[in-house]
């Protein structure tokens, strides 16, 4: 399945050329690797209705199956990151942000600084991953896995075989 991918960088400093934005980048290698195709991606700045506005945009307008959003997810006043996708997703989706905490916390305590979330928006799964390189790197790798079949998900097919693997 092709896989239409939008990026979206939250950072002030970023959206003001102050810093370069080596995240974004680093995803779109990244799924690019997998085999998806980057179709969308933009740097906003961390205001909440700017952000809104970039998630709604990309999978209302542009079509984004999956959408990955990197910064914004940490404690300070400025990081809205996860209040911006939980005010335009209509379910939440909690396992992605379980298991990249849970393989966060392998790498370092303050994995759990990370309040990352994601859901789903209409035909769009949209997921949060931290800010840093390194940490956007090892998030979207703790998940990557179960994208293909989560996005088959959403669109209504994709057979969960293993189901029937399962001992009783
Ligand atoms: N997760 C992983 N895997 N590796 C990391 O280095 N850094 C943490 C956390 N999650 C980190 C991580 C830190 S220090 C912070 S402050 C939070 O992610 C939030 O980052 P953000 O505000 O840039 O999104």
């Amino acid at each position: 399945m092709n896989i239409k991918v939008g990026i979206i960088t939250a950072s002030d400093k970023g959206y003001a050329g102050e810093r370069k934005d080596e995240s974004g980048p680093e995803i779109k290698r990244i799924v690019e690797e997998k085999g998806y195709e980057v179709i969308a991606a933009k740097i906003c700045s961390d205001d909440i209705d700017m952000l809104k506005e970039a998630l709604i945009d990309f999978s209302d307008h542009v079509g984004c199956d999956l959408i990955l959003t990197t910064g914004g997810t940490g404690f300070t006043p400025r990081d809205n990151t996860p209040e911006a996708t939980m005010a335009v997703v209509e379910k939440l989706t909690p396992g992605f942000g379980e298991a990249m905490r849970a393989e966060s916390m392998k790498i370092t305590p303050r994995g759990m600084l990370s309040r990352a979330t994601s859901g789903i928006r209409g035909r769009t799964l949209i997921i949060n991953l931290p800010g840093s390189v390194k940490a956007a790197r090892e998030c979207l790798n703790a998940v990557i896995d179960a994208l293909g079949h989560a996005v088959e998900m959403i669109n209504g097919g994709g057979e969960c075989a293993s189901r029937f693997n399962e001992k009783k």
